[in-house]
């Protein structure tokens, strides 16, 4: 069973901040529910909550941090951001924000994404925590995949069991609800997902209606899947490809590696080491005046592979 120590405990703190500075896993309290914390500046700690979790998808993650000066750091504060940040800091409001173009922040952590979700949790030893660390802490909820939120570190252990480094003890979550992410990196601010601070109280600090998700709301984007955000290259995509088709950019992994391929996710098959590469080549292979395809060898349907696939799938697609 995975060690519960009391967040409390300075020896404690200073355990979890080895453990996340060296890529590990700790779960941590906020006043929503609890964490799965790994530094958000490393693609392959961020790969482990993926396994971790059992997710068999890469969806963005929130970054927390302790506040506003951290999160300059890593996107920009628009005026509707800036607004919202004043209000409700730290608190349970997640805000999506453009990310910089020097961001430290791991592609793998924001699914390739242009942009960032940030949260200052209020949670005095989280913040603590995230003080110490100095880098902000990527954590989606600290349970498994399709299972409830945990509010308390028995949740956490239930549920994570051996996969988790070690698991904060702050007793149970104030909220008990997961905090609400309001993206502002746009002209229209829209609701994301509702939480910790209600809709009507993001409404008046910023002078008119939020956009939904699930209904018009001033003119809400009806883009479908928005949720669900995507990033995909602007190149076509060949899978289970095993050899290199003329102006093709292969993507190799393990023993499929054919001569002129042009990167590899993993030259050891290793699938967390492919999903922290993962976002960072596309980026980097995705440019038509070198390439007019990306070609990706077979990855197995296995652990990580299946997050790895599903993006992969998507990227694939017919685009409509
Ligand atoms: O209360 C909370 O927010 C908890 C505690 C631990 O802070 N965290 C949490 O994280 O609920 P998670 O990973 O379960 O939820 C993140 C949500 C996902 O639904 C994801 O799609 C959305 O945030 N999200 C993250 N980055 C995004 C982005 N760049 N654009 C749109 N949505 C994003
Ligand atoms: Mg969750």
């Amino acid at each position: 069973m995975p060690r519960i120590r009391p967040i409390d405990d300075p020896d404690a703190l200073a355990e979890a901040v080895r453990i996340l500075r060296a890529g590990g896993l700790v779960a941590f309290p906020t006043e929503t529910v609890y964490g799965l914390g790994a530094l958000a500046t490393d693609d392959r700690a961020v790969a482990r909550i993926f396994e971790a979790k059992g997710r068999p998808r890469f969806n963005p993650l929130i970054a927390h941090l302790p506040g506003r000066e951290e999160a300059e750091a890593v996107a920009e504060i628009t005026p509707d951001g800036a607004r919202l940040i004043d209000a409700f800091w730290p608190g349970a409001l997640t805000l999506v924000l453009p990310r910089r173009a020097d961001s430290a922040l791991s592609l793998l952590a924001c699914a390739g994404l242009p942009t960032a979700a940030l949260r200052a949790p209020a949670h005095p030893a989280a913040q603590r925590l995230l003080r110490a660390v100095g880098a902000p802490v990527a954590a989606p909820s600290a349970n498994a995949s399709g299972k409830l939120s945990p509010v308390t570190a028995a949740h956490v252990r239930d549920s994570l069991g051996e996969a988790v480094d070690l698991i904060l003890d702050g007793g149970a979550c104030q909220i008990g609800l997961e905090s609400a992410i309001v993206d502002v990196s746009g002209e229209t601010p829209t609701l994301l997902r509702p939480g910790g601070v209600t809709a009507e109280e993001i409404e008046e600090v910023l002078g008119r209606p939020l956009a939904r998700l699930d209904g018009p709301v001033g003119d809400a984007p009806s883009a479908p899947g928005m949720l669900e955000s995507h990033y995909a290259p602007g190149l076509p995509i060949r899978l289970e490809a095993r050899d290199v088709a003329p102006g093709e950019a292969f993507l190799a992994f393990g023993a499929v590696h054919p001569e002129g391929a042009a990167a590899s996710l993993s030259q050891t098959g290793d699938l967390r080491e492919a999903a922290a590469s993962l976002f960072s080549l596309l980026h980097a292979l995705d440019d038509p005046s070198r390439f007019r395809r990306i070609a990706v060898a077979p990855i197995p349907e296995t652990g990580l592979g299946r997050a790895i696939n599903d993006r992969l799938r998507r990227a694939a697609a017919p685009r409509g």
